[in-house]
């Protein structure tokens, strides 16, 4: 999803940002506004959202000729905004609110200890998916699934981040040993402020390590495939937003310079899912402002997280080759396969990827009910140059090369309660035990 700030040359409101007891920014008052305008409205709005001060949290194209964004408009802001007579439906009351309910963030219990040698030690308790956890702690569960498993895995790193974080994963084989197989490859929370990605990506890890021996079909997969995973591609964003500003979508590196004062508090800088080298990185659907959060970088590829996890996997498609990658994200509920570049170019066997797609979304759907809409990014959503997908498509050759926005539609968007990890966990595994079974 993107986040925009734009119109940098109207002076925003001056808005009192709100600190609590951890030195966090608060969105009390805030309130979310889903908003339709037409093409001729469209500059306007997104002039009116900067004076607005306003957080764009997600735009959608829904129509031919309509759009809408979802957006969050500070208490200051509300009596302006209502003036201005959008046709808007409200999503939230109090933003402040919502985020109460994702809960205090956890410390993870610790490691399980082995307690025989080289003998895998107990699986990490599966109550860490009844809430969110710090970042440190993320790291911890990573080595603790390891240790439960530690004859078919071993802990992997891509690279190094801006702020020197280590780009941490997991590597799972099965009978035929590490390495032997087509990789699929998973990442998540390449989007600082889209939470519930990462802990979807350690519960499909989890599942995967569970079931090895006693479900035939994980077996299966397990022995097929090599799964390389990466559940926090983006540390310093995911960071940043449980230190500082839940909401940034908080790209890499922060621009101070060109964007003001005001950009660090936003983290501005550049959206590493718009900086891939894909042969489009400088087409429709990215920012040659540093100022915008889809801000494509100055080069193709010349951020160090894009630089660690595109080596990272154009190895893996020099190898065994990558059978399916998917990069996590939320919000919306979309299951999007290539491209984003273009609305009207096919990806290879494209027939087949949307077929597969349809049929992940019912795998979902057939577990709480949750509906996904599936189709190609351009097309279904917006245009994205310099995205994940198209580089994996066409320049690492990944057989599937997909984008998976998670839970919800808007009500809670980035600010899922925690008491929806589990669910989200169920129906994403469903989806891609269906993909395992059927691609
Ligand atoms: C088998 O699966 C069940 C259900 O997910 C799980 O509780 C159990 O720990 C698994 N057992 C083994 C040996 O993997
Ligand atoms: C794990 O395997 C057991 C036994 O086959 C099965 O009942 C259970 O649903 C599986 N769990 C998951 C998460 O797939
Ligand atoms: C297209 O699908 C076929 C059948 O699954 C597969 O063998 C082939 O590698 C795919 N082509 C590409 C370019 O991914
Ligand atoms: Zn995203």
């Amino acid at each position: 999803m993107r986040f925009l700030r734009v119109a940098l040359f109207i002076a925003p409101l001056a808005v009192g940002v709100q600190i609590d007891r951890q030195g966090r920014e608060t969105y009390d008052g805030y309130k979310v506004f889903r908003v339709v305008t037409d093409d001729e409205q469209l500059t306007g709005f997104e002039a009116q959202l900067g004076s607005l001060s306003a957080i764009e949290l997600s735009r959608n194209r829904g129509h031919i000729d309509a759009h809408h964004f979802d957006i969050a408009v500070p208490p200051e802001s509300l009596d302006a905004f209502e003036a201005l007579n959008y046709e808007a439906e409200t999503l939230t009351e109090d933003l402040g609110a919502d985020i109460a309910l994702e809960g205090e963030l956890q410390p993870f219990p610790g490691l399980e200890k082995s307690t025989s040698g080289v003998a895998a030690a107990a699986l990490p308790s599966f109550s860490w998916f009844s809430a969110y956890h710090p970042y440190a702690d993320h790291l911890t569960f990573l080595k603790s699934l390891q240790a439960a498993f530690p004859s078919n895995s071993e802990l992997i790193t891509a690279g190094t981040s801006f702020e020197g974080r280590t780009i941490q994963g997991i590597h799972l084989w099965g009978s035929g040993g590490k390495g032997s197989k087509p990789a699929i490859y998973y990442h998540g929370n390449v989007h600082a402020r889209e939470w519930i990605s990462s802990i979807t990506v350690e519960y499909i890890t989890y599942q995967l390590i569970n079931n090895y021996s006693n479900d035939t079909a994980i077996k299966a997969a397990l022995d097929n495939y090599d799964f390389y995973i990466l559940p926090i591609v983006n540390p310093d964003g995911f960071v940043y937003t449980q230190t500082t500003t839940r909401l940034v979508r908080y790209p890499s590196p922060p621009v101070l310079a060109t964007c003001g004062g005001e950009s660090l508090l936003r983290g501005v800088g550049t959206d590493i899912n718009r900086n891939w080298p894909n042969g489009h990185w400088d087409g429709a659907g990215s920012s040659t402002s540093p100022g915008s959060e889809t801000y494509r970088g100055e080069a193709p590829g010349d951020t160090p997280e894009n630089t660690g996890i595109r080596i990272f996997g154009d190895k893996l498609g020099a190898g065994k080759g990558i059978k399916l990658y998917i990069d996590f994200h939320s919000y919306g509920q979309y299951i999007l396969t290539p491209y984003g570049y273009s609305c009207s170019a096919t990806a290879p066997n494209q027939s087949k990827q949307d077929t597969l797609a349809r049929n992940t979304g019912a795998a979902i759907a057939a577990v709480h009910g949750t509906r996904f809409t599936t189709g190609q990014t351009c097309a279904t959503l917006y245009a994205t140059a310099g995205g994940s997908n198209d580089y994996f498509t066409d320049v690492t050759t990944a057989e599937l090369a997909w984008a998976i926005e998670l839970r919800d539609t808007g009500t809670y968007g980035f600010t899922l309660p925690a008491n929806q990890i589990i669910p989200t966990g169920e129906e994403t595994w469903a989806g891609q035990k269906y993909l395992w079974a059927n691609f």
